[in-house]
């Protein structure tokens, strides 16, 4: 059994962990034990940081203190963003920009050297409190308006639409991102909390783990497909299609559809359940059907033709996009703002796996010659 070979690590237990637990065959996703539709609900972005962080669910006196640390951490280095301003100029794409500006914030914190433990949740801190200001630093100066300080009055969600616009979110708009950033925040063992967590279990600081899980994140088979799924929806919307004709096209030229299918759930995702009820409540309101529309009739196509019977169901991705095109936030920022909530689970199982660390080092089936004869390279 230890040479047996699992493409891709699938189904491979490499760490126990308290932090989440998806149950794929039924759709089923817990923070240490809640239900995601109750923390979703039910709870704010920074008490599922506090939950992931310390274990348990704050108390109000905790979380007022929590949430107050966690705020007057959000401003960053001038120097930050003036690369960030740079990274705008030059074209960055903005995961690309997130990846280069979150590196570069460990040169402003006091302590950024590696030692695990206490260290990785001080320097954690730091990391998820400044994301969303470079975020909205990098999108407000490349709409050519200057940045806005955040508010640490505000919520981590509210700043954040606060920071981007310039104007404080209605109270609907701050709830809708709190609940994505909650859906968002942990999700076992992904790409992108593996690789953050392969670099922390060599103790470097969690700036490299989280520049890592960025790096990981913005592929399109992970973060990526939100924004796949949007721009499909906007190619429907921009040539006429019938949204299912559109699918029968893609299968045809036998490509895949974005925001369908997942390595753990054979079910519907639950976050993508929670996400199409609020995209309903959000169409229902503005009166503006499209994107509802679109979604149901190709996840209504799937099911009838027996794709989603065969584990192949909507996941988190296929509903976030048009959740935030509702809320007005610009079409490549939907990765990034996966970033910004998945920051708290990749730092909660980077602190989590050093408690008792082990450096992780697979290997792999060596398939290559064997006795090669070595010839220098003048009688090559
Ligand atoms: N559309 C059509 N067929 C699909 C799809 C899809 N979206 N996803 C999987 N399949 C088929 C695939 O063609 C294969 O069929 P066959 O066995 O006949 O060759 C079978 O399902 C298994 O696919 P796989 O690639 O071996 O499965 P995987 O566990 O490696 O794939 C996945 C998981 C997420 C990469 C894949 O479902 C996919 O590419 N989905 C589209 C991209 C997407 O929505 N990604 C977001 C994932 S959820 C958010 C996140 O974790 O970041």
């Amino acid at each position: 059994m230890a040479d047996e070979l699992k493409r891709g690590l699938e189904g491979v237990l490499v760490a126990e962990s308290d932090l989440s637990y998806v149950d794929g065959g039924v759709g089923k996703l817990v923070y240490r034990g809640y239900d995601i539709e109750d923390l979703a609900r039910g709870a704010s972005y920074e008490e599922v940081l506090y939950l992931l962080w310390h274990g348990s669910l704050p108390g109000a006196a905790e979380l007022d203190s929590f949430a107050a640390d966690l705020a007057a951490e959000r401003e960053v280095n001038d120097d930050v963003i003036e690369t960030v301003r740079a990274l705008a100029d030059a074209g960055e794409r903005p995961m690309a920009a997130l990846r280069t500006a979150t590196s570069m914030l460990s040169a402003y914190d006091p302590d950024a050297e590696g030692d695990g433990g206490e260290a990785t949740l001080r320097q954690g801190r730091r990391i998820t409190a400044k994301i969303p200001t470079v975020l909205a630093a990098f999108e407000r100066v490349r709409q050519g308006e200057e940045p806005v300080a955040p508010d640490p009055d505000l919520s981590h969600a509210g700043n954040f639409l606060y920071m981007l616009t310039g104007t404080e979110p209605d109270a609907v708009s701050e709830e809708t991102f709190d609940m994505a950033l909650t859906l968002h925040a942990d999700h076992g063992l992904n790409a992108s909390t593996f690789t953050a967590m392969v670099i922390g279990s060599t103790m470097a600081d969690v700036y490299s783990g989280v520049t890592g899980g960025i790096g990981a994140l913005s592929g399109p088979l992970h973060g990526g497909a939100n924004q796949d799924v949007m721009e499909v929806l906007h190619e429907i919307d921009a040539s006429a299609k019938d949204p299912v004709q559109w699918v029968k096209d893609r299968q045809d030229d036998g490509g895949r559809i974005p925001g369908f299918g997942h390595r753990v759930y054979k079910v519907k995702d639950p976050r993508a359940k929670i996400l199409e009820e609020k995209l309903r409540d959000l169409a229902e309101s503005s009166g503006d059907t499209k994107w509802l529309d679109y979604t149901t009739a190709i996840e209504e196509y799937l099911t009838d033709q027996g794709l989603v019977e065969k584990g192949i169901a909507p996941n988190v991705d296929f509903y976030s996009g048009s959740v935030y095109d509702s809320l007005g936030i610009p079409l490549d920022m939907y990765t990034p703002i996966f970033a910004m909530s998945r920051v708290g689970g990749w730092i909660a199982h980077v602190a989590e796996y050093q408690e008792d660390n082990r450096l992780i080092r697979p290997r792999a089936r060596y398939t290559g010659p064997e006795d090669a004869e070595f010839v220098p390279i003048d009688e090559r």
